[in-house]
């Protein structure tokens, strides 16, 4: 069954279904088409209750900026999730969140259902986060218009981790920070590396060539050469990543 993912937002357009559109090209757009998952984008304005279809509003004790109001997110977030039986993981997209890591990503790929908020303004009303209680995720440590790119960063994610969405099952695992190694015969410190560098046709290209290994064909070779380049790089550009 596809994994069912909705998306509570006020720029649901963001989320178009044509071809072209962010999600609906690559490897998502494919996952779609094969029916490997679905979205569903709702306008949160829908849920409001005032003629002027008002979602937000000036923060009480002053200060810029408006807050998202409780009731249409409240009544938005209950409304969406009758629509599936399935339990859905409500997922606050926020600089305030947990990071978003791998590991996360491999969590909620494992999930039946999302249903993702996406905030704009200054934020929303802490009553409803608290009753609602979703995990609150930040996709890194800066400040973004709205929670649509987070969103869709996270479902980008998340689609290629499902099953049969790639080919070769091995290389969603083989990436950076993959887990391949930790099903197979390597321990697990190399279970979260950066990715070796690849190389394509001509062999050789401005007078740069390609590693003499990856064109030897010796499998045990060429797997050495990949770990090792992968532990160098870790070491050089993300050093914290080996210290976890
Ligand atoms: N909304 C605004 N900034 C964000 C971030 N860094 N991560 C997730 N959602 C956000």
């Amino acid at each position: 069954m596809a994994m069912r993912i909705d998306i509570l937002t006020t720029f649901p357009e963001m989320f178009g279904a044509e071809p072209g559109c962010a999600l609906n090209s690559s490897i998502p757009g494919r996952a779609r088409a094969a029916g490997a998952v679905e979205w569903h984008a709702r306008n949160i304005r829908d849920f409001a209750t005032d003629k002027h279809q008002k979602t937000d509003d000036r923060p009480f004790g002053g200060g810029p900026g408006m807050v998202m109001m409780c009731q249409p997110l409240y009544d938005a977030v209950i409304a969406t999730e009758a629509l599936d039986p399935r339990p859905a993981r409500r997922i606050y997209l926020t600089p305030q969140g947990v990071p978003l890591d791998q590991k996360l990503v491999e969590q909620l790929a494992a999930e039946p259902r999302l249903l993702l908020i996406a905030g704009h303004y200054e934020g929303i009303d802490e009553r409803v986060i608290e009753q609602l209680a979703p995990l609150e995720v930040s996709i890194g440590d800066f400040v973004l218009s709205g929670g649509e790119l987070g969103a869709m960063v996270l479902i980008d994610a998340v689609i290629r981790l499902l099953p049969g969405v790639l080919g070769d099952d091995d290389s969603a695992r083989q990436d950076s920070f993959g887990v391949a190694e930790a099903a197979g015969k390597l321990k697990p410190p190399v279970e979260r590396l950066l990715d070796c560098p690849h190389y394509t046709k001509p062999r050789e290209w401005m007078g740069r060539a390609v590693p003499d290994v990856l064109l030897s064909g010796n499998h045990a070779a060429i797997a050495k050469w990949r770990l090792e380049r992968r532990i160098e790089r870790t070491t050089q550009r993300r050093p914290d990543l080996l210290e976890q």
